[in-house]
């Protein structure tokens, strides 16, 4: 008798430098959260990356941070299957099969490659000007990670929304051809409860993001990690006056990260006046150093040469494949190639 499966939930992790606490809540603790309630499946795109990140050693090293980064903030590989793309050759293949289904037309209008059009029009440039396939087929490689797993649902940031669209789209065209002999599961978006919710401030009051420059890095040495949170900008408000405690992302980072009632008595305190802003940094300093020590540990074990991460990853493809080939092996026989 078969178990009744659950639905499967899968995402790309594509890695852009130093993970932040931004990432944390934003992305990594929900994606992880939803392995109480979907079979999950994360892997690390790093084939998409090399189309971003042209310094090998780097690229090398990026695999190994996004993998560890994500170990480290709790996912668990024997629930969640965890993966590199490049160890899962069957999305190649499918990559293929997919191109063939997709319409030039379809990939023209995605947001990565229009944007970098219109931008060589306005400079006056030939509208191709410095425009690879890696960039152009982004989002047909992209159908492939997801429609070979079969998944249900994709947990994303509104940036790639439209990439599952387009996957879900690509299922239909397949669909419509060969779905007599097999049909691809049509994927759904989802977008974790937290990107609806509050987002978490940067050092600076905006929203934290690599691209203003004002991230609290996750795996920061305690030493450095005191020095940041010293350097957050509060106003210059005397000691003994009353303070706006919403003015300064030192309080609100304490909001999101410290114990309840820490939180609503340094409120209190603040707005009574007699209470220094260099306390609060004390207060948030310690909150997430409590947070984040742990992690900070694990990851450094991981990244250390000789730890199992890359045992982890082996065992995760390997699962994978199971998948990919059993997917793969229909869309072989859907289309003819195989009888
Ligand atoms: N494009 C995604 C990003 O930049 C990463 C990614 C690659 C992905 N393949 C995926 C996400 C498949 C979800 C599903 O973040």
């Amino acid at each position: 008798m078969s178990q009744p499966s659950r639905k499967i939930s899968l995402t790309g992790i594509q890695s852009t430098g130093d993970p932040h606490l931004g990432n944390l809540v934003g992305a990594i603790r929900p994606a992880l959260k939803l392995a109480e309630s979907y079979e999950t499946m994360y892997f690390i795109a790093d084939f998409h990356a090399v189309n971003a990140v042209r310094d090998p050693q780097q690229l090398q090293h990026n695999i190994r941070s996004v993998a560890a980064t994500w170990l480290a903030a709790g996912l668990d590989p024997s629930r969640t299957i965890f993966y590199r793309q490049s160890a899962v050759p069957e999305i190649f293949e499918l990559n293929w099969v997919l191109s063939c289904v997709t319409g030039k037309g379809l990939l023209n209008r995605a947001h990565a490659y229009k944007a970098a059009r219109d931008r060589n029009i306005e400079a006056g440039k030939d509208p191709d000007d410095g425009v690879n396939m890696g960039l152009f087929n982004y989002p047909v490689l992209m159908a492939a990670d997801i429609l070979i797993m079969e998944a249900n649902v994709v947990p994303v940031g509104k940036d790639q929304v439209q990439h599952v669209e387009y996957a879900a789209d690509i299922a239909g065209s397949f669909n419509h051809l060969y779905g007599d002999k097999y049909s691809f599961v049509i994927p759904e978006v989802l977008i974790p409860e937290s990107e609806k919710a509050r987002t978490v401030p940067g050092v600076d009051g905006r929203k934290m993001s690599k691209s203003y420059g004002n991230t609290i890095p996750l795996f920061l040495p305690e030493n450095k990690l005191k020095k940041l949170v010293r350097r957050i900008p509060t106003d210059s408000t005397p000691v003994e006056e009353p303070k706006d405690p919403d003015s300064s992302s030192v309080f609100q980072l304490l909001e999101l990260f410290g114990p309840d009632d820490l939180v609503a008595e340094t409120r209190k305190r603040l707005e009574a006046g007699g209470m220094g802003w260099g306390e609060v940094k004390n207060q948030l300093f310690e909150v997430l150093n409590t947070e984040l020590a742990p992690m900070r540990e694990r990851y450094d074990e991981l990244m250390a040469a000789g730890s199992d991460l890359d045992k982890v990853l082996a065992e995760g493809a390997e699962r994978a494949r199971e998948r990919a080939s059993r997917v793969l092996k229909s869309v072989r026989s859907a289309v003819g190639i195989d009888a």
